[in-house]
């Protein structure tokens, strides 16, 4: 692989993101691994990502200089380009001037590392040190207003380093840098996609599972459907997937993962009917912690009892049930440090917990891949596209998009409101733009309308429309006018409950995505 060495800004994920788009598999280590470390994963390539440090605080990562006498070819950016720069023996200085955001640099010499670029080129930058003098051997590729060395390299040992990020979209020859240092610097083939990562796990998941069963939640997401699609490729019937319906699902899921799902990959699956229990459970209650933990709850005993269902059924036919598939993607395995094997791992939302007296060994296809890599392995092994491109959706469903009490008109009514959103975003070619758009139902606010010739007392519908990158943090979309009309005239019309349909017009902070 090519190791990204993660010197702790959110950029060594995007920088492994983009070497895999230029089809070379990419892993993240942390700053504090060791050389040796490093050079035990056999690394083709080694990228040193920046970092939010000054090279000079006390407690600044430093690059071990023995990494650069391997062998093994180089690319240092930002803060990773500096300590690169001070581990030779150049001189890393503060400048008294900063460059954040977008700058101009201007390329000396293009070398192998910025081959293509044009010899003024706008790249985007965050920094307040500056190289000012290279190490020995390396020739000066570019500089900046603030970088008096802004990019450098030797060919001889394969040394490269860059002062601006080229995993930006805002560095436009970024992407170009990259491969050069990839396909000419390192000399790596182009040949890694997303689809090979079946073949591969298709092999590992039957040498780890061998003839045992296995079992796996499925929620009717993205990462669940594909985890199961993946396994049920490798070990067939071997495999029983579990669907709690808990009838907080929109309109129309229950039958993607009952039917679709089921249809396009074959997967044997365990349907539970619990949407009376749900609704049950939720009588009577408003507030928005309560009704989260009791739908944790209820769906923790649901699939306890139906995964011992499982369990004896298989016993009766002479096998055990000893794994359980999880959907764990690549950034939760970063987040959570980085190791291997099953400690670090985060329990997953979609199962909240398991009976101790259930023991799984976890199996974990998705482990090395980001969303939208699973998104390609996904439609690759046939999973509906409605599945695959689904938006994030809460494990607890409509009943947190119920502002007051839970109940099966209410949600009747929310169903169909938010069915008619979703169409007419999808209709706008909408759905890829925005990362999610929740619709509320305000069930315990009233307001006066006028229908024909009378006078209503019905419920808003909240839009809440969002832009986002990871969720953590969000902007409220600014939907077409007339799309949102369309939505507000349609929902209005069709669903006599509702007479007024609203627009949450909140970043995230200080609103959350969601309202409870
Ligand atoms: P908030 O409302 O905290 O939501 O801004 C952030 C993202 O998380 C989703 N979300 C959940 N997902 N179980 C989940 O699997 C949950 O309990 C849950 N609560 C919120 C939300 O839809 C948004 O994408």
């Amino acid at each position: 692989p090519v190791v990204v060495v993660d010197f702790g800004a959110q950029y060594a994920q995007l920088i492994a993101r983009r070497v895999r788009e230029a089809n070379v598999y990419s892993e993240i280590v942390p700053h504090t691994a060791t050389v040796d470390q490093i050079l035990a994963r056999k690394p083709a390539a080694i990228i040193l990502s920046g970092g939010p440090s000054s090279v000079y605080a006390e407690d600044a990562p430093t690059v071990d200089p023995a990494l650069f006498e391997a062998g093994v070819p180089v690319l240092g950016i930002c803060y990773g380009f500096q300590a690169m720069a001070r581990a030779l023996g150049g001189t890393v200085a503060r400048t008294g001037r900063s460059e954040y955001g977008g700058t101009s640099v201007a390329v000396a010499h293009a070398g192998e590392l910025l081959q293509g670029s044009p010899a003024q080129q706008g790249v985007w930058m965050s920094h307040g040190d500056a190289v000012h003098e290279a190490p020995e051997g390396f020739e000066v590729l570019a500089t900046s207003p603030g970088s008096p060395v802004a990019a450098f390299e030797d060919r001889d040992r394969r040394l490269y380093g860059m002062q601006w990020h080229p995993e930006v979209k805002h560095s436009p020859m970024g992407q170009r840098a990259l491969e050069n240092f990839l396909y000419d610097g390192a000399r790596v083939r182009p040949d890694w996609n997303p689809g090979n990562v079946i073949a591969d796990q298709v092999a590992a998941i039957r040498a780890q599972v061998g003839d045992a069963r296995v079992i796996c939640g499925l929620s009717g997401g993205v990462d669940s459907s594909v985890a199961a699609a993946l396994v049920q490729r490798a070990v067939g019937d071997q495999l029983t997937c579990v669907f709690v319906d808990h009838g907080l699902l929109r309109a129309g899921e229950a039958e993607q993962v009952e039917t679709d799902f089921v249809a396009a990959t074959g997967v044997q699956l365990k349907v539970v009917d619990a949407r009376e229990r749900f609704l049950t459970a939720l009588a009577g209650v408003s507030d928005p912690e309560t009704k989260r933990k009791i739908i944790g709850r209820e769906f923790i005993r649901v699939f306890e009892q139906a995964a011992r269902e499982v369990v004896e059924d298989a016993g009766e036919h002479g096998a055990e049930v000893k794994f359980l598939v999880q959907g764990t993607l690549y950034p939760d395995v970063v987040e959570s440090g980085g190791g291997e094997g099953a400690a670090n791992i985060k329990s997953h939302h979609n199962v909240g917990g398991l009976p101790d007296d259930l023991q799984f060994s976890l199996v974990e296809p998705l482990r090395t891949l980001f969303k939208d890599e699973v998104r390609a392995v996904g439609l690759e092994l046939g999973v509906p596209e409605s599945i695959v491109w689904r938006q994030p959706f809460p494990g607890p469903g409509l009943g947190i998009r119920i502002v007051g009490e839970v109940t099966a008109e209410r949600l009747e009514v929310l169903r169909a409101a938010d069915s008619i959103a979703r169409a007419e975003l999808t209709r706008a070619g909408l759905d890829r733009e925005i990362w999610q758009c929740p619709v509320v139902l305000l069930g315990d606010v009233r307001s006066v309308g006028v229908q024909g010739d009378g006078r209503t007392y019905g419920h808003p519908i909240v839009l809440r429309p969002v832009s986002s990158e990871d969720a953590m943090t969000a902007d409220w979309t600014r939907l077409p006018y007339e799309v949102l009309a369309t939505i507000s005239t349609r929902i209005t019309n069709e669903v006599p409950e509702v007479n007024r349909v609203v627009l949450d017009v909140t970043s995230k902070p200080p609103g959350t995505i969601e309202w409870e």
